[in-house]
């Protein structure tokens, strides 16, 4: 197992601060959005969803309530999280890349996790472990943060307050070479532990982006039928992000 790009050091030693960067219950809508849209597209009532890049397991907080989730990272630290949060879920450490359960589901969901595929032979790797986890029927979902169209050099900022200890971030995303598949996602994270000791921890996001055509070729080219379809969001611009799916075919 190995990473092209060093794994972000929020899915390592800082994972723990994961909840304060990104709180589950900032996930209710999205995660709706994806309920429907694999209730929408599955040929049958799904009753399984494998999630490749689970992470601390956020979404997924939501979506089990509608789905028996199985949910894989390639982080322990980041499945120790999502353990904590989601107990009566499986949880599987493996690499979206090359994982093979040897068993199907009826959707297959990998979230922003898809962005660190940061080649297109990593992407179509991670596509065909959708493939071959997914029931004939059944879809898969996948939801990049941009593509290459989409993709604005933007700042962000927020955080939460925990037991005892907060975060705050900076997150500038922005592309080096508008020429290759990767752009950066550069954070700042202010830790606060303690009475009043606050530390800073830069962290560098590697980071996949690759054209519309690229996804539905790839898409098409593991065995399912490729849609796109735009993500609807109250905080994001109508018309401004694409969600991809994988439909397969019935045998
Ligand atoms: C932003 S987090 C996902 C958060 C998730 N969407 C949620 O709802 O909580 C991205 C995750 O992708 C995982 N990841 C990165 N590369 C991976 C790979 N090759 N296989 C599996 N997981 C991977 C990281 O370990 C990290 O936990």
């Amino acid at each position: 197992m190995g990473y092209n790009y060093p794994h972000p050091k929020l899915y390592r030693e800082l994972a723990s601060w994961w909840p304060l960067l990104s709180a589950p219950e900032d996930y209710a809508e999205e995660a709706e959005f994806y309920r429907k849209t694999i209730f929408s597209f599955c040929s049958t009532t799904p009753k399984t969803t494998l999630e490749l890049g689970c992470g601390g397991g956020n979404n997924a907080s939501h979506l089990k309530k509608h789905f028996q989730m199985t949910l894989v990272d390639i982080s322990p630290d980041m499945l120790a999280v999502s353990r904590s949060l989601n107990p009566e879920c499986e949880h599987i450490q493996g690499d979206m890349r090359s994982v093979r359960l040897e068993r199907a589901f009826d959707a297959v969901f990998i979230h922003d996790a898809i962005m660190y595929m940061t080649s297109e032979t990593d992407l179509q790797q991670a596509i065909k472990t959708a493939f071959v986890h997914c029931k004939p029927g059944g879809v898969a979902l996948f939801a990049p943060d941009h593509t290459r169209e989409t993709f604005r050099p933007s700042t962000d900022h927020g955080g939460h307050d925990g037991h005892g200890r907060g975060l705050r971030y900076l997150e500038w995303n922005w592309d080096p070479d508008p020429h290759d598949s990767t752009y950066v996602a550069d954070f700042a994270y202010l830790l606060r532990e303690g009475e009043g000791e606050v530390r800073c921890e830069y962290d560098r996001h590697v980071c996949g982006i690759f054209g519309r055509e690229a996804w539905i070729r790839i898409i098409s080219e593991v065995g399912f039928q490729a849609r796109a379809l735009l993500f609807e969001h109250s905080e994001i611009e109508p018309g401004s992000c694409e969600v991809f799916l994988g439909l397969r075919p019935n045998d």
